[in-house]
């Protein structure tokens, strides 16, 4: 759906891009993870044909960017990390602009805007003023004004920038109802946590290079090819002898002051095998969990303490 091929761009002698292979497939929920300055914005800016990159290929849907800008553009939703509102619109009137600005004929337009109120949950604020709406809605507004054409490639730029808590969650829970809808989506953050949720596959770019990019699982067992499982049984301390006796614990800690034993274990470590271990030398066991590391974890392995 969306792939680059060794593209790079500089801003006079800066290489803010260097070389980047992106590959984003039809239905996913691409993840772009970087801290600022990392690229990002750039990155989609040549997506949206609103920027030429110094050299390389980057196709949307099989066009290339350098050669069919028109045809990328209709079929990409865009939403820049700051776009400007017409604060002295209602919420109706500035989707209705948008709608007539695309084309749609007039008798469509109460039906799509209708529909797209109706998604981005401000019906209730059709007749508001923009100007009047919270961070959130303005956000949510703004997703809706990238819907107007019915793109089949959402490109979002940091959508969850800014926004508490309670709005990013509301922005997820849109961008799962796109997912739905069968949108591919593209969006970048800096909030590692946030896309963990949402996103089924991710690229993380630092200083203009992609580090690592696939399904988080597969980041995650590249960063962390071990994985620490947290067991807690009768007699923690004698469990954490006895678990490193088993082969594939790489280390093991006993943790007093938590009550646990905390087991650096190789990926292929099977959970019954370590159970039937302690069992087999009579300890009960109480409680047993793998912890996955988190992206924030992955990222900072990855990026090697390059983060800003
Ligand atoms: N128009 C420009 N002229 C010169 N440098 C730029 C320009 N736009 C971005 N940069 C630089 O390129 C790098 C990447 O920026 P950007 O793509 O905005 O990163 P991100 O979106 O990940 O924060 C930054 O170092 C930034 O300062
Ligand atoms: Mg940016």
């Amino acid at each position: 759906m969306i792939e680059t091929k060794d593209l790079a761009k500089s801003y006079g002698t800066f290489e803010a891009l260097r070389g980047i292979d992106l590959r984003v497939e039809e239905g996913d929920v691409y993840g772009f993870i970087g801290p600022n300055g990392a690229g990002k914005t750039t990155t989609i800016r040549i997506l949206t044909t609103l920027l030429e990159p110094t050299s390389g290929e980057a196709h949307v849907c099989g066009h290339s960017v350098w050669e069919n800008k028109d045809k990328i553009r209709s079929i990409i939703g865009y939403m820049p990390d700051s776009f400007g509102v017409y604060r002295d619109m209602t919420v109706t009137e500035y989707l209705h602009f948008f709608a007539a600005a695309y084309g749609i004929p007039h008798g469509d337009r109460k039906g799509l805007v209708g529909g797209l109120l109706e998604l981005t949950d401000l019906s209730y604020k059709e007749d508001a003023l923009i100007e009047s709406l919270s961070r959130g809605m303005q956000q949510r507004l703004g997703l809706a004004r990238t819907l107007v054409h019915d793109p089949k490639v959402l490109v979002l730029d940091e959508p969850a920038s800014g926004l508490d808590p309670r709005a990013r969650i509301e922005i997820r829970e849109i961008l799962r109802e796109l997912r739905r809808m069968g949108k591919t989506i593209l969006l970048s953050s800096h909030i590692l946590s946030e896309l963990q949720e949402v996103c089924t596959r991710v690229g993380i770019l630092e200083r203009g290079k992609l580090v690592a990019q696939g399904t988080m699982e597969e980041i995650i067992r590249s960063a962390h090819p071990n994985v620490d499982v947290v067991v807690r049984t009768t007699d923690d301390a004698r469990a954490a002898v006895v678990l490193r006796e088993l082969r594939g614990v790489l280390d093991c800690t006993h943790d007093a002051e938590r009550n646990q034993v905390v087991a650096k274990v190789s990926e292929d470590l099977d959970l019954a095998e370590i159970g039937r271990h302690l069992h087999g030398r009579e300890l009960g066991v109480r409680q047993m969990v793998k912890k996955d590391p988190s992206l924030e974890e992955v990222f900072m392995t990855l990026t090697k303490g390059l983060v800003q």
